[in-house]
C-alpha cells in the first residue's frame, strides 16, 4: 500500500550513525516520525537528536542490545506504549568482523548470529504480529550482496545475511496480504571506517560502476520501499553499482 510518511511510526535499529543515520535522516525530512534505536552509541544518538529536534521534526530513540532477547521485548513493548503502533521496521543493525574459517570461535559465531539474523527473527516476530492485527506494515531488512556472493574471511556474517535474504521470502508470505516484507542488498555504500585508500579501491574496481555507493543510496531504496511500493513483496533488492555482475565474462 501506498504510504505517505507524515506522523508514520518508522522503528530502525542502528539508526544513529553511519548508513542508519542516513536512512533516519532521509525519512524524517520526508515527514516520518522516527523511533530510532541505538546501542552504544550514545552520543552519536543525542548528536541525531539534537539535529532532527533542532528542525523541529519528531523523533523518539530507544536503546537496547539486540544479542539479548528479553531486552529487546522490552524495547518493542516500550515504544507500543508509548506510540501505539508501527507503520514500518527498517531491520538495518549488524556487527561485521573479520572471521577466517580456521579460527572462528564459538563466542564468535554465536554472538554475529545472535545479533544479525536471531535478533530479527524475533523482532520481527514481536513486530509482525502487530502489523497483521493493524492489517498494514512494511518491513525492510538490510541484508548484503554477501548473501549470494560468500566471503571466506566473513562466513558467519555472510552466513547471517543468507539468512536474513531467505526470512525476507519467508516473512512475506507468513504477514501476507497486509503487510510486505522486502530486503535491500547493498554492496559497499560506506567503507568500514579503518579500510585504507588501496581497499577502498578495490572495492570501486569490484563493482561496474567503477565507484562505491552512498548510504543515500540505500536511504532512497527504503524509502522506495516503505513510501511507494504497493505490489513489491518477498524481494532482496540489490544497490551494489553491479557488484554481483562482476567477473571475467
Ligand atoms: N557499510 C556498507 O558499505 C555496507 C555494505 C553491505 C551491507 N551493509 C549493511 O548495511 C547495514 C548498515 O551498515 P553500516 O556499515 O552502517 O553498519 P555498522 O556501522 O557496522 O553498524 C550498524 C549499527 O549496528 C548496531 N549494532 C551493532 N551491534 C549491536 C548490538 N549488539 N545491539 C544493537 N545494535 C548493534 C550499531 O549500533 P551502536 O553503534 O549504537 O551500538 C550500529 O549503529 C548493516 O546491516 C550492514 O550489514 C553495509
Amino acid at each position: 500500500m501506498n504510504m505517505d510518511l507524515k506522523n508514520k511510526n518508522i522503528l530502525i535499529t542502528g539508526g544513529a550513525k553511519r548508513v542508519g543515520a542516513a536512512i533516519s535522516r532521509y525519512l524524517s525530512a520526508r515527514g516520518a516520525h522516527m523511533i530510532i534505536h541505538f546501542n552504544r552509541s550514545v552520543q552519536e544518538a543525542k548528536n541525531l537528536h539534537a539535529e532532527l529536534t533542532g528542525l523541529n521534526r519528531p523523533v523518539d530513540f530507544v536503546q537496547a542490545d539486540l544479542e539479548n532477547l528479553s531486552g529487546l521485548h522490552d524495547m518493542v513493548d516500550t515504544v507500543l506504549q508509548k506510540h501505539g503502533r508501527i507503520d514500518g521496521l527498517i531491520c538495518n543493525a549488524s556487527i561485521f568482523f573479520h572471521t577466517p574459517f580456521f579460527s572462528v570461535t564459538e563466542e564468535e559465531w554465536d554472538q554475529i548470529v545472535a545479533v544479525n539474523l536471531k535478533s530479527y527473527f524475533f523482532l520481527c516476530q514481536m513486530i509482525g504480529k502487530k502489523m497483521v492485527e493493524q492489517k498494514s506494515g512494511k518491513i525492510v531488512i538490510i541484508t548484503d550482496v554477501s548473501a549470494d556472493h560468500p566471503w571466506c574471511g566473513y562466513l558467519p556474517y555472510t552466513i547471517t545475511k543468507a539468512g536474513l535474504a531467505h526470512l525476507v521470502k519467508g516473512l512475506a508470505k507468513t504477514l501476507s496480504p497486509s503487510v510486505q516484507v522486502n530486503g535491500v542488498a547493498p554492496g559497499t555504500v560506506l567503507p568500514p571506517e579503518d579500510a585504507s585508500a588501496r581497499q577502498v579501491e578495490k572495492y570501486e574496481n569490484q563493482t561496474l560502476l567503477k565507484r562505491v555507493g552512498t548510504p543515500d543510496d540505500i536511504a532512497k531504496t527504503v524509502h522506495f520501499l516503505i513510501a511507494d511500493s504497493e505490489f513489491i513483496t518477498g524481494v532482496n533488492i540489490p544497490v551494489d553499482g553491479g557488484y554481483r555482475l562482476r567477473g571475467n565474462g
